[in-house]
């Protein structure tokens, strides 16, 4: 997500915060800042855009003096991207400047709570609460002020702290949010990341969840919440910076794929309130919610797989009819379209031509847009009527495996949000799903645990030329995924099939060998899928087979088993997917692809 650098030594840190920021930029930001003490005060400077636009305006950091300071990029999730919303955010005298990556999900009753107490703010920012917390609390001991503040903030953070009144001291602490200080001669540093600092130095050490540390030019010193001093061995980097920018991953995919259970974490969480669906970030009310007659789902690539999966959840959850629609088709086929329609436009980037197009027609045409999006501040997010951000962070990857994720997320929220205002789920199913949701990060991280099953299947298997993906249902949704996230990155040919139409004509393209993806994780159709398996496999198939852990019965049917944790069938397309994604990275980096950039392939396509 957002980047941070600090410094404290002996040298100029203006310069050294923005060359660590540079060294961050392959991540995606919207605006940077830096924070100095310049011998009397904290002086601020920062500015959207590009790193470029603040070091030209600080002439490469020669504006500002001084041999303590914090630094940010910032890529926005609470208010869009702008001056006042970048970081640094300070206390509101001044005299607190703070830099924060995470999300402090409880930032609005704490900003109320000081609002009520005169505390005047200036930004949309979550930041900003914790600057003004720690003026708040601070009584002459900064630490103690700190482990207060932590005690009143829930979500995730990364926070870089400076003091006027501690000229010389430099303050960190992270949950949840990765957070190193790095140790120099006569300076130390902390960042987000490593890059930001491996030309200045290679010994670091990790900060832990609610570990303080305390740095001068001469040392750290790392306290617990009960301000007791722990010790920390310091780790030596070998990695070169490439892989650094890759957290040690060899690809951008591996790591985005590898931080799911953690964005998808980020996007549910917030949300859900004492065992309640809360969206903040939306005005739909209920009332018009039971005016909608029919919904229509938008989008291009993956994301229009996503909305493949949720016309099956919303219509099953609030028996509203679904339509989903690939933009560029929308755009041009008249949609039957009213103010009693809900167009629902999903986009990582938020600036998808063509799904911008067809947000801009469905709009004309009197519908209401809600749209799930991950770039804040993004075209389809402004032009919407509502959206709800997915917090995946920046991805890098050309192919999407984060953002797909967190799509799928806010589009069970949706539904569950939708199904309780209409009343077509009992309160009891609400509880249910919330739970299940609520267990979604932890599955995944277990279905991550056991890659290498799907990394040694890979292995025997990445020299296919054909492969197809077989499924009903859900499961067929799932299979479209699958077969687009191989066909993008591996170059193998493969296509998704419903499993019952597989007999209509492409069944004559299995001969032996031939390998099918089937994916089995639906109850209700196991056993019609187990059918479709025995017609593959008489064809002489190789069947790798996709099921939840308890229908154990599918080992006598395929040549290859992976195993997904059990969850109601309609969320299993969170866990499915990934095995999927697993497999086309595996395959492709087997065949020495291009992974992070397919060829023809683009990140964000705004030409139609
Ligand atoms: C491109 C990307 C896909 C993505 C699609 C839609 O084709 O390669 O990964 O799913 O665009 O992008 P969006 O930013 O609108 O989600």
């Amino acid at each position: 997500m957002c980047g941070i650098v600090g410094y404290v030594g002996e040298e100029q840190a203006t310069p050294i915060l923005l060359e660590g920021l540079e060294k961050l930029e392959y991540r995606g930001y919207d605006s940077a800042g830096v924070a100095i003490y310049d011998g009397k005060k904290l002086e601020v400077a920062k500015a959207k855009g590009r790193l470029k636009i603040l070091k030209d305006m600080l002439h490469g950091g020669s504006d500002l003096k001084g041999t303590i300071g914090i630094g940010h990029t910032r890529w926005a999730t609470h208010g869009k991207p702008s001056d006042i919303n970048s970081h640094p955010q300070t206390s509101v005298s001044g005299k607190f400047a703070v830099v924060h990556n995470g999300i402090i999900e409880n930032y609005l009753s704490l900003k109320q709570y000081l609002m009520r107490r005169g505390v005047a703010f200036v930004s949309e920012t979550d930041t900003e609460v914790v600057a003004q917390l720690l003026e708040y609390y601070y009584k002459g001991d900064i630490l103690e002020a700190i482990i207060r503040v932590i005690s009143k903030v829930e979500g995730s953070y990364a926070l870089g702290i400076i003091c006027e009144d501690s000229p010389n001291e430099l303050y960190a602490v992270r949950k949840d949010s990765p957070l190193i200080v790095g140790l120099g001669q006569g300076e130390n540093f902390i960042a987000s990341d490593i890059p930001a600092i491996l030309n200045k130095t290679r010994d670091i050490c990790r900060l832990n969840d609610n570990e303080i540390v305390v740095l001068t030019r001469s040392g750290i010193t790392v306290y617990n919440t009960d301000k007791e001093e722990i010790s920390k061995e310091p780790e030596h980097i070998n990695w070169d910076i490439s892989a650094a920018e890759k957290g040690g991953y060899e690809h951008f995919m591996a790591k985005e794929i590898m931080e799911q259970p953690k964005a998808v974490r980020d996007t549910i969480s917030p949300r859900i309130k004492d065992g309640r669906i809360v969206l903040d970030d939306i005005t739909l009310t209920p009332e018009q919610i039971k005016e909608f007659r029919r919904i229509f789902i938008v989008a291009c690539g993956s994301a229009y797989h996503v909305g493949v999966v949720a016309k099956y959840i919303l219509e099953k959850m609030t028996h509203i009819p679904v339509e989903v629609d690939v933009a560029s088709e929308f755009r041009y086929r008249d949609p039957i379209i009213d103010e009693k329609v809900l167009v629902l436009v999903i986009s990582q980037s938020g600036e998808t031509a063509d799904t911008l197009a067809a947000l801009r027609e469905a709009k004309r045409r009197g519908a209401r847009v809600l749209s799930i999006v991950n770039v804040v501040g993004s075209s389809i997010a402004n032009e919407s009527d509502d959206v709800i951000y997915t917090w995946a962070g920046p991805e890098i990857a050309v192919a999407t495996t984060k953002a797909y994720s967190t799509q799928l997320a806010v589009a069970y929220l949706i539904a569950i949000y939708m199904a309780e205002a209409l009343g077509t789920i009992t309160p009891e199913e609400y509880q249910e799903y919330i739970q299940e949701l609520e267990t979604l990060p932890d599955k995944i991280e277990k279905i991550l645990e056991n890659k290498q099953d799907i990394q040694y299947f890979a292995s025997r298997n990445f020299n296919a030329k054909d492969i197809f993906f077989i499924g009903r249902n859900l499961d067929y949704a799932m299979s479209m995924e699958g077969s687009l996230k191989l066909k993008e990155i591996s170059y193998i040919h493969s296509d998704a099939y419903a499993a019952g139409e597989l007999k209509h004509g492409t069944i004559s393209l299995v001969e032996d060998g031939t390998l099918v993806v089937a994916l089995a994780t639906q109850q209700k159709l196991f056993d019609k899928m187990m059918s479709n398996v025995r017609e593959v496999k008489a064809r002489g198939a190789l069947v790798l087979g996709l099921t939840v852990e308890e229908n154990k019965q599918i080992e006598q049917e395929v040549d290859f088993v992976f195993y997904v944790p059990k969850t109601c069938d309609i969320m299993l397309p969170s866990l499915a997917v990934i095995p999927l994604q697993l497999f086309a990275y595996y395959v492709a980096s087997m065949k020495g692809c291009d992974i992070d950039k397919p060829r023809n392939l683009a990140k964000s396509v705004t030409v139609e």
